[in-house]
């Protein structure tokens, strides 16, 4: 199975992304409920120099390792232009900052690599329960080495699910708290862990049935969605068209339940419409 990075036949890129998904992660476990400074992007949106240090030091990595792929990064920005079309690495030095900087110990380091527009491998690790989720197009998907299977689930009264909301919620959440109640009223329970990359593995591990949110950034997702498609799952948009990686908006199901999470979400809409023309 290819996934030990020492492994001759793990492919450079799936052995590049886990060490440096563990190596980012070993950064975050040592900072954390230590001391660092934290700065506001935005009225609840925070950024550590944890997570600067981290993202900075990848680039680095990035550029002496792969001098002709480019880095799309929460922190510092996107390739310009004619780089748009290079080998682009997409990486969150932390997801789950929020968490980390109130001591909760669900955070991650996520990283994927697109080529042509293609996601090809992806990495995630958790630090704090030694969980590297990995996979590689037409490979699989694994869970340290271990395969990994999306869950059988079908009745939206019987799933667990999980979602999150963007940092705008304060601002226009209305719409998005009227869906969360739908879903909260109509399956076993939701759950806001506040790591979009680590509610898309656990669907992914059958731990969780489905996960959607908008407002995402590529780089919550990209190596989830890989992840989640090699373990038999589905992603698409949130109305059932194809998954849009730079959209913000993720359905990401154990396949079985994407249909009903789809209506629920099409019924939602259409009272929406209805109200306004009230
Ligand atoms: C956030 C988390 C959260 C999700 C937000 C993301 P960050 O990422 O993934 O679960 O709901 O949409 O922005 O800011 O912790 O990297
Ligand atoms: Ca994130
Ligand atoms: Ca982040």
């Amino acid at each position: 199975m290819p996934l030990n990075p020492s492994d001759p036949l793990t492919s450079p890129f799936l052995s590049f992304a886990i060490s440096a998904v563990r190596e980012a992660g070993e950064t975050q476990r040592a900072a954390f409920r230590g001391e660092y400074e934290v700065h506001k992007k935005g009225v609840i949106d925070l950024v550590t120099d944890v997570d600067l240090a981290i993202e900075r030091h990848f680039r680095e990595r990035v550029a002496a390792t792969f001098p002709d792929h480019v880095v799309l990064g929460e922190e510092y920005g996107a390739p310009s232009g004619s780089d748009a079309a290079r080998p682009c690495w997409i990486f969150d030095p932390i997801d789950g900052t929020t968490n980390f900087t109130h001591g909760v110990p669900i955070f991650c380091a996520s990283l994927a690599l697109e080529i042509d527009g293609i996601l090809r491998v992806g990495a995630v690790y958790d630090p704090n329960r030694d969980e590297l989720f990995a996979a590689e197009r037409g490979k699989g998907a694994w869970l340290n080495g271990e395969p990994l299977r999306v869950s059988s689930t079908s009745n939206l009264r019987d799933a667990l699910l999980v979602t999150g909301f963007p940092y705008s919620v304060q601002v226009d959440g209305a719409d998005l708290l009227s869906l969360f109640a739908r879903f909260i009223t109509q399956s076993r329970a939701v759950r806001r862990l506040g790591s979009a990359a680590i509610d898309v593995c656990y669907v992914a591990a059958g731990r969780m049935d489905g996960f959607w949110e908008e407002g995402l950034g590529a780089w919550d997702i990209a190596a989830g969605a890989l992840i989640l498609e090699e373990a038999g799952g589905r992603v698409t948009d949130l109305d059932g068209s194809p998954f849009v990686l730079r959209s913000g908006r993720l359905l990401a199901t154990n396949g079985h339940l994407h249909d009903v999470m789809l209506a629920t979400i099409a019924d939602h809409r259409a009272d929406r419409r209805r109200n306004r023309t009230d």
